[in-house]
């Protein structure tokens, strides 16, 4: 195939061989084209990549628009848009959803879907055609799951059918019971050498990209030299090859939750509430909707009538 297949089979692109690095900060779309996995592993120790996670087509637009090169629609959509405890409730149904609304907000960013509790864990028949259907029926480009060797036979299967997995390694929420709540994992040596033989082990089966959550920087700077493919950290410190985290912590929409591993690069809460109470009080003081938002009676011409 030419250098010119992605103009032909790939979504259109103006600038085919150009830099895909999200300069588009501010909407200067002539410098991007679609973000691929073999992009992603090519960024391997080089500019660090982000992703944040996107439930919904306005934020897909949105986090798409300022460059981020990775969406995930995570299973976190569980707690943050469910309002749930915890990720475990999630079906692969909620996932196509939102991936499909994901799909259609974004233009060039990598979407990845993320696999719910009990979606890949059963059989890897059913990982595999649970992981068919995210991609086929909620266009995601990729799929996300998490566990380390033990998921590696499964990976493997799901990688052979031509679907691209990203590996999630450390703090696995869908395991939060057995961890006993949603701790930092891996900080002794036994536990930091499982989670380094898991990180080789998924790397092996043929992840390109591996989720790092919730553990030491040390560790999680440890494995990302050891392995071959890009480590995207999330409480793991800053030596990974990139970072993802999710939109609203990000944008700082909760009131109370502040985790140590999350920047809040907004106070999205307070300007929400700010705004909704805005709306409240000019409601009540018959302020809005003034005549600039008030929609008039069509103007008919005035008949001509004759006098005599
Ligand atoms: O579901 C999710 O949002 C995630 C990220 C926190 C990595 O898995």
């Amino acid at each position: 195939m030419s250098d010119n297949s992605e103009v032909k089979y790939g979504r259109p692109s103006a600038t085919t061989g150009t830099s895909n690095l999200g300069e588009a900060v501010g909407g200067a779309d002539t410098a991007r084209r679609p973000v691929t996995v073999p992009e992603i592993r090519a960024r391997k120790g080089g500019m660090p990549l982000t992703m944040v996670t996107a439930y919904d087509a306005t934020f897909a637009r949105m986090l798409d628009d300022a460059g981020i090169e990775m969406l995930l629609v995570g299973d976190s959509l569980g707690m943050v848009v469910q309002g749930n405890p915890d990720t475990l409730g999630v079906g692969v149904d909620d996932i196509v959803y939102h991936c499909k609304a994901v799909a259609r907000g974004n233009r060039w960013a990598h979407v990845v879907g993320d696999m719910p509790f009990l979606s890949y864990q059963v059989t890897p028949e059913e990982a595999v055609r649970n992981a068919g259907r995210i991609l086929a029926e909620g266009r995601a480009h990729a799929v996300k799951l998490e566990g380390g060797a033990a998921m590696a036979a499964t990976i493997r299967r799901i990688v052979d059918v031509g679907i691209p997995v990203m590996a999630h390694v450390g703090l696995t929420p869908q395991s939060v019971h057995a961890l006993g709540g949603f701790r930092v994992q891996g900080r002794d040596d036994a536990a930091a050498q499982r989670i380094l033989a898991d990180a080789h082990a998924v790397t092996d089966a043929g992840a390109y990209a591996l989720v790092l959550e919730g553990i030491p920087g040390e560790l999680a700077a440890r494995i990302t030299e050891e392995v071959s493919i890009p480590t995207i950290g999330i409480g793991a410190g800053v030596h990974c090859d990139g970072q993802v985290l999710v939109c609203y912590d990000l944008l700082g929409m909760t009131a109370d939750l502040r985790p140590k591993f999350v920047k809040r690069y907004d106070e999205g809460h307070t300007r929400v509430v700010g705004a909704a109470q805005a709306f409240r009080d000019e409601v009540r003081r018959r302020e809005f909707p003034g005549p600039e938002h008030t929609f008039g009676m069509r103007k008919r011409p005035v008949p001509v009538t004759g006098t005599g």
